[in-house]
């Protein structure tokens, strides 16, 4: 009997010794489309780039160049690897925070390069008048549309370094504003978005901007056992484009203000899941602990803060014999960390060497687990069952603090 691909990465996984992530190109590259056909049939002049942050696989960077999709990026590695991938400066956003790089992109006079602070802004002032080029920046600003903490980022209409720019910006022969960018964390909600677009869409009236970068942080398309976790209601992109496209139309009738999105999560969260094999059953007092072969870091954020969907794929011995009835059983990473934890609560019937799929777990899980006395983690593709990314080695991990 033919087996399907769960049942040959499930196998997979009862051979490896540790767990992986798989990748679902066709459901990566459906959100690219859905995304920009909500946005893009309210507010034609609109842009989406991909925050390469939030998982920088390389097959998913290649679709996001197939697709049209500009990549984002806030490091000197991220702008040098999204180079060598075949990104055109005028197809980069860096929103970095580190200077020196920024400035290389923004002499090409392509790139484009949105500044957080008046230090940037006067060492590529400074820049500009030495090389005599014409230098075209976008501002980060920061903006309160009811979130509940202060960002960070970005400058505020009353903080320091908003009116010194400005002014600057306005005087300055060297200098041209090209556009307005905003990103705040952990602001998700749809009312908040509609803020944010306001907000940006009175910046552009009053200074004027070729673009309104509305950064990321939106939710993506989940399965309802997860969006029903979230405090408030979680907006599909339609919603989303409502919220923002819809506002930007409202403000631009002709278009001429470019809308560009930077998401990295709502593309990305559910193209991945975790395939790992249960290593170990036992109850401490009364509580069932299954332990597996990865760790709630290589999991990303979601694990962290949710209770994310598990299925669980009996081993054909285990189909044979009994497993154990799991009843709010906690399920825990490889790790020595004593609160390494993936779930708790999880109930069902399980033995060792089963194999669990981890679900929507696309976002900041590869590109920030840490390599914490195991390495990181292979990653497949779900159509090829081909390896996109290698496992991390006892050499990767190891060989420099042997030098
Ligand atoms: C500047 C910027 N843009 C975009 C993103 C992507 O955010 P998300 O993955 O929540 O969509 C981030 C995430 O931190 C960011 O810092």
């Amino acid at each position: 009997m033919d087996m399907t691909k769960k049942e040959t990465l499930a196998e997979y996984s009862s051979n490896a010794e540790f767990g992986f992530y798989v990748f679902h190109e066709d459901v990566f590259r459906q959100n690219i489309r859905n995304m920009k056909e909500a946005f893009s049939s309210r507010y034609k002049n609109f842009q989406l780039a991909y925050s390469f942050k939030t998982n920088y696989l390389k097959r998913i960077c290649e679709i996001c160049a197939e697709e049209g999709v500009m990549a984002e990026v806030v490091s000197p590695q991220e702008l040098r690897y999204a180079k060598e991938l075949g990104f055109r400066p005028g197809e980069i956003i860096y929103n970095g925070i580190i200077p020196d790089t920024a400035m290389k992109l923004l002499v090409s006079r392509k790139g484009y390069v949105n500044i957080d602070n008046l230090s940037e802004y006067t060492r590529i002032a400074n820049l500009a008048r030495n090389t005599g080029n014409r230098i075209r920046i976008g501002v980060r600003v920061n903006l309160d549309v009811g979130q509940t903490y202060a960002s960070r980022f970005g400058m505020s209409r009353d903080g320091s370094d908003f009116r010194p720019v400005m002014n600057d910006i306005a005087d300055n022969p060297d200098i041209s504003l090209a556009g307005f960018h905003c990103h705040i964390g952990s602001c998700r909600q749809l009312p908040y978005w509609k803020r944010k677009a306001e907000e940006m869409a009175e910046l552009a009236l009053e200074y004027g901007a070729e673009y309104l970068d509305m950064g990321g942080g939106m939710f993506g398309p989940m399965p309802d056992e997860l969006a029903s976790q979230f405090s408030g209601y979680v907006g599909s992109y339609e919603e989303y484009a409502e919220a923002v496209a819809g506002t930007m139309k409202k403000y631009f009738p002709d278009e001429t203000v470019k809308l560009i999105l930077e998401p990295g999560t709502a593309l990305v969260g559910n193209t991945m899941d975790v395939y790992a094999r249960v290593e170990n059953v036992k109850t401490i007092s009364d509580q069932m602990f299954i332990t597996v072969n990865c760790n709630s870091g290589q999991l990303g954020m979601i694990c962290d803060c949710r209770d994310i969907p598990v299925e669980v794929m009996k081993t054909w011995q285990s189909k044979k014999e009994n497993g154990w009835a799991a009843k709010d059983a906690i399920i825990a990473g490889n790790t020595c960390l004593e609160f390494d934890y993936i779930k708790k609560g999880f109930s069902g019937t399980v033995r060792q060497g089963d194999t669990m799929i981890f679900r929507n777990v696309g976002a900041y899980s590869i590109s920030s687990s840490r390599q914490f006395i195991v390495p990181r983690l292979a990653v497949y593709d779900y159509e090829t069952l081909k390896i996109l990314r290698a496992p991390e080695s006892y050499e990767d991990m190891m060989k420099k603090y042997l030098q």
